[in-house]
């Protein structure tokens, strides 16, 4: 679990350690992220990707605040911060760190160093210019890659000085107040259009054995030697595997020294693989080396002061989304979405991703910066793109605190509406939930007049139900677009609702109740429509 901190200590009393430094903690089976010694969940808001300068956040802050975010992602670019070899400049960070306190905000940065989508454009061009000393991947016929090298010596020692003096700058600057509470390091890594590095160096360390501890966490191929070169041990597997090592021992080199001089948690993101096709070789189909699922055991196996490796959401497809989902939560990496599409179609995965036990979940471009990145997003590039996702926000930011501390202690539960509009079935302890969607709120989906007419929402996929256990018999739910029915798992004939209650926690986690629901608006279940909100509902059995 490298730098984790197991938690063993009770939550009334961390709460207490309001100026603790942000951490992730690790509690049985479940993560949180530890924000002035309490978990949090991140509702937040990632800027477009030249919008880390201080004009331009003029048009941050009223998207921010319109979405109901408590934290926002910023890039902070090599280039920016050091545009002349070892002359650093941080004043936009001064300037971000001070907004960002203003708008009563945390920060996620973002570091733009050797590799942003993979290529060298956020570097200085004193990088950018000089191959002898920073060189780019060559490929079989020794020719160019467009990517920087990640054996590259001097590259290396480079952005680790840079990352190290940004880390070292938000110390004296942020060190106490920690408006800044994670890191991520570059951003979606690998290579495209190339498996590897075939320079001289790199084709050295590829004929070498396989370090161990690669080893001791990827498994050979059944058909592989059980140790050896990567080609023995990996086959046609091998050219990948070795690529993301490379990638990850590099990020291993700059995270650990950004740590050591302040310890703040760190993540990578990733630009994901098909994650439902058949697991095959690279064959110039995603970026490779990148932190993809199939080689995440690399990265935890070299990079251990990379706490979480987080997957960008850009395939809206629910059946993709769930996969993906699986496939990054796993017990040695905690959940976090740092990017999923702003287009509306995403909205209502924030449910399934708050409700999976994420630390946080935050859509890109969610700034008023007139640029859409249509069709990976948005075609909008206002209020109306930032609506569907704020309108999740509000419901979920009033207690998000609480939320997390659910999420920490593996409480909730979360559903979006398959492109298929199917029925769904949340199991919890001794109660589900079966969630259904596309309906009228009064009477039952096959009553000849209601099939007669559907709702508007039918032929959409809009729906969302995030569920948290609170105690044996009681629950909160937030949704929208969604027909919510709690049943018991055993004795279901003589289980009744007790209490529906439409409100709000505060902030300190008191309830408020605006009213009860009952009559029509229970008995056709908890029906939840185009404007979320959360219900705490308590269930019973007769005898
Ligand atoms: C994923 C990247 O991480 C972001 O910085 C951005 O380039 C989006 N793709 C596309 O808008």
């Amino acid at each position: 679990m490298g730098r984790l901190a197991l938690f063993t200590g009770c939550l009334t009393q961390v709460a207490m350690a309001a100026s603790a430094p942000p951490q992730l903690r690790l509690q049985d089976g479940h993560y949180g992220l530890f924000v002035d010694g309490a978990p949090f969940t991140i509702l937040g808001a990632q800027v477009h990707n030249s919008s880390n300068y201080p004009e331009a956040l003029k048009k941050v802050w009223p998207a921010v605040k319109d979405l109901h975010a408590n934290t926002v992602e910023v890039p902070v670019a090599w280039e920016q911060i050091e545009p002349v070899e070892g002359k650093f400049d941080f004043s936009f960070v001064d300037t971000l760190l001070r907004e960002a306190r203003q708008n009563k905000v945390h920060l996620v940065l973002l570091w733009f160093g050797t590799w942003k989508n993979t290529s060298p454009q956020y570097t200085p061009a004193w990088v950018k210019l000089n191959n002898q000393r920073f060189p780019r991947m060559l490929d079989k016929e020794g020719k160019n890659s467009y990517c920087l090298s990640p054996l590259g010596e001097q590259t290396l020692q480079a952005d680790r000085k840079a990352f190290t003096a940004l880390m070292s700058h938000l110390k004296k600057a942020d060190g106490e107040q920690h408006t800044v509470i994670l890191m991520q390091v570059e951003n979606e890594v690998g290579t495209f259009g190339a498996v590897r590095d075939f320079g001289p160096k790199a084709q050295a360390a590829f004929e070498r054995d396989v370090p161990a501890a690669v080893l001791a966490h990827k498994k050979p191929l059944a058909t592989g030697a059980a140790k050896g070169s990567w080609r023995a041990v990996y086959g046609d597997y091998a050219d990948e595997y070795f690529h993301a090592w490379a990638i990850a021992s590099y990020i291993e080199e700059v995270a650990k020294s950004g740590r050591a001089v302040y310890d703040l948690p760190m993540y990578i993101n990733n630009a994901l693989r098909d994650p439902t096709e058949p697991l095959a070789p690279w064959k110039n189909n995603f970026s490779a080396g990148g932190p993809t699922y199939d080689v995440i055991d690399i990265y935890k196996a070299v990079a251990p002061h990379i706490d979480i490796v987080a997957p960008d959401l850009y395939m809206a497809e629910s059946d993709k989304i769930k996969a993906v989902l699986g496939q990054f939560q796993r017990p040695d990496n905690a959940l976090w979405v740092p990017e999923v599409g702003n287009a509306e179609v995403y909205a209502r995965y924030l449910y399934q991703v708050l409700g999976s036990g994420s630390l946080g979940v935050s859509p890109f471009g969610m700034d008023y910066f007139d640029y859409a990145n249509f069709p990976l997003g948005a075609k909008l590039t206002d209020q109306r793109m930032v609506a569907p996702f704020a309108r999740v926000f509000a419901a979920f930011a009033p207690m998000q605190r609480q939320w997390a501390r659910w999420a920490f202690e593996g409480r909730t539960h979360g559903v979006a509406e398959g492109d298929d509009h199917a029925d769904q079935t949340v199991l919890m302890k001794g109660w589900k939930a079966k969630v259904t969607f596309g309906q009228w709120s009064f009477g039952e989906k096959d009553w000849p007049s209601n099939s007669k007419e559907l709702p508007p929402h039918a032929a959409r996929t809009d729906g969302g139900v995030a569920i948290a256990q609170i105690a044996d018999d009681e629950f909160v739910l937030v949704g929208q677009f969604a027909r919510v029915r709690l049943e018991a798992l055993e004795g279901g004939d003589r289980a009744q609702l007790i209490s529906a209650e439409e409100g709000q926690f505060d902030q300190n986690g008191h309830w408020l109740m605006e009213r009860r629901w009952n009559g029509d608006q229970v008995d056709w279940g908890l029906n939840f429509t185009a404007h979320p909100l959360v219900l705490k509902v308590k269930m019973g059995s007769y005898r």
